[in-house]
């Protein structure tokens, strides 16, 4: 695997940027959700690391489950709108105040799967956290209730968001030079 520096476009999102903003959804989650118990969904794998941060600001009481879905084959190229459950909740969600935890929408069609199917199970309530949103790039409509930050069409890694599986590590959101990245795969 290369040194990011090899790929880095540019640093989007800094990580005292993603650090306050993080802090600020969970205090307004905190205030929505007052006297509730929350079920927090975390989508494998890019929510890993927004969840452990969010979760720290919620003040109500917080159960965390993990699903993991895929809709990307190697590297960035969207795999024609396909989703894959790949590992599905261990617990019951019927009558609970679920929340959706992602890193990022893009078309939207992941998502979009996950709610349909989780509805279907009958949660009180059932809304989306999304750290990152690409708005640009939407061809199924998602409704979210929360969004850290509206970015660009640029493909971003780092804080929990992989190229290819690694650089999950990363502090901060970069955007991939996909030219230099690849003359180097
Ligand atoms: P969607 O189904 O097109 O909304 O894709 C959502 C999923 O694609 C996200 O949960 C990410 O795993 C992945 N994804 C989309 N854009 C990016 C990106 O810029 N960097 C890394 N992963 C991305
Ligand atoms: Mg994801």
């Amino acid at each position: 695997m290369q040194d990011y520096h090899s790929f880095l476009a540019e640093i989007l999102i800094p990580e005292d940027q993603l650090k306050a903003r993080v802090k600020e959804l969970g205090e307004e989650i905190s205030r929505d959700y007052e006297d509730k118990e929350i079920m927090a969904i975390c989508i494998l794998r890019g929510g890993v690391m927004f969840l452990t941060d969010l979760i720290r600001h919620i003040k109500p009481p917080v159960a965390i489950d993990f699903m993991g879905v895929s809709s990307y084959g190697v590297g960035s190229r969207s795999s024609d709108g396909q989703v894959r459950i790949t590992l599905d909740l261990t617990t019951s969600i019927g009558g609970k105040h679920v929340l959706i935890v992602e890193d990022i929408i893009d078309s939207g069609n992941t998502l979009s799967s996950v709610i349909e199917m989780l509805r279907t199970r009958n949660p009180a309530s059932l809304e989306v956290c999304t750290l990152l949103n690409k708005f640009s790039r939407r061809e199924v409509d998602v409704p979210i209730k929360y969004c850290g930050f509206d970015i660009p069409d640029k493909f971003v890694f780092g804080y929990g968001l992989d190229m290819d599986e690694y650089y999950r590590n990363l502090p901060f959101i970069g955007v991939v030079d996909l030219d230099k990245y690849e003359a180097q795969v």
